[in-house]
């Protein structure tokens, strides 16, 4: 077993932590010594009212338990005044975890403006907001820890989520560009596809399965990612009931159109290769990984013209 993790003088910001996952987070990070700031609107699943409460609680919980705790109650899309929050009272910000989230899940055909708007402003505007606001003092202090939180439902698309899809999986976009360019100042940024039992499965759980996830097998994985031992950046790891894993790109080798036939007809005749994953299959992590095959065939095309 390896030695205790701990976080004594961290400050942690955790986003929606009045509730479920967000909630674990702030316990088990105070409880190693972090000081945390306990956001949370207090609304409802759905993105509606506000309530003082639910971050109050949590911060009682933790005081009692001995730990430290400030509440905030701004919507995530108010990041700069959370990041105050936390630098009036302790003066910096180590970790940020953009957990608060919403869901106003619908049929594409029946989603309103509403629908796609709310999910926007708490899940995209939110992470990138607080990201926003705490990234100019981590630059500072050539330190930051930055977990992120996207979904099976962004991974891999889910009937009557096309805005919340949408969202989480733009969350991971902005996790990768921000790994990026947090690397030369030690931010490390990472993302999460959690599966837990909230008060936001609870409308498509059966209630042993509520009970049998509990996010408390989530929270260890956050602190790790939140922990200064972790050097990983820019991965997206699924996770649930303890089990963990990170997931990458697979790209097929892919199909090549005939020199001088750029024509539909002529993708069709490739088709089979474009879709084969079999075949020597590359996992290209860069921008950079992205452009050979295109380059390559440029190429190939060029020495078929120097030959007509
Ligand atoms: N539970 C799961 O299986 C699961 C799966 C995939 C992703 N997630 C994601 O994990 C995160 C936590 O979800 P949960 O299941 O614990 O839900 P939850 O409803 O129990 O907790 C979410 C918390 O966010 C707060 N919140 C909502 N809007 C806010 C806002 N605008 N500003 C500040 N706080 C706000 C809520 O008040 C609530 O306390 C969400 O981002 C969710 O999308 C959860």
């Amino acid at each position: 077993m390896s030695d205790k993790l701990r976080y004594d003088g961290k400050v942690a910001v955790v986003s929606g932590a009045g509730n479920g996952l967000g909630k674990t987070y702030a316990l088990l990070l105070a409880s190693r010594g972090a000081k945390v700031v306990v956001n949370d609107l207090g609304g409802s699943t759905h993105g509606e009212g506000a309530d003082t409460k639910a971050a109050d609680a949590v911060v009682e919980e933790i005081k009692k338990a001995g730990g430290e705790a400030t509440a905030n109650y701004d919507s995530v899309e108010h990041g700069d005044k959370i990041i105050k929050t936390a630098l009036d009272a302790y003066g910096r910000v180590d970790i940020v975890i953009n957990n608060a989230g919403i869901l106003r899940d619908v049929a594409f055909h029946k989603m309103t403006q509403k629908d796609w708007d709310l999910i926007y402003t708490v899940h995209m505007v939110g992470t990138y907001s607080l990201c926003k606001a705490a990234w100019e003092t981590m630059r500072k202090q050539k330190y930051g820890r930055i977990i992120n939180v996207a979904s099976a439902a962004g991974l891999y698309g889910n009937f009557g989520q096309a805005n919340y899809s949408a969202m989480k999986l733009g969350i991971l976009g902005l996790t990768k560009t921000l790994a990026r360019e947090g690397a030369s100042k030690n931010i490390k940024v990472n993302c999460i596809a959690p599966l837990a039992g909230s008060r936001m499965t609870a409308t498509v759980m059966p209630e042993e399965m509520l009970e049998a996830l509990r996010p408390e097998f989530v929270a260890p994985v956050v602190a790790y990612l939140a922990h200064e031992q972790c050097e990983d950046s820019g991965q997206i790891l699924e996770l649930g009931a303890g089990w963990i894993a990170a997931l990458r790109w697979q790209r097929a080798k892919g199909g090549f159109l005939p020199f001088g036939d750029s024509s539909p007809e002529a993708v069709a005749g490739v088709w089979d290769a474009v879709m084969n994953f079999d075949d020597e299959p590359e996992y290209p992590e860069t921008t950079q990984d992205s452009f050979p095959p295109v380059m390559g065939n440029l190429e190939r095309y060029k020495e078929a013209a120097s030959k007509l």
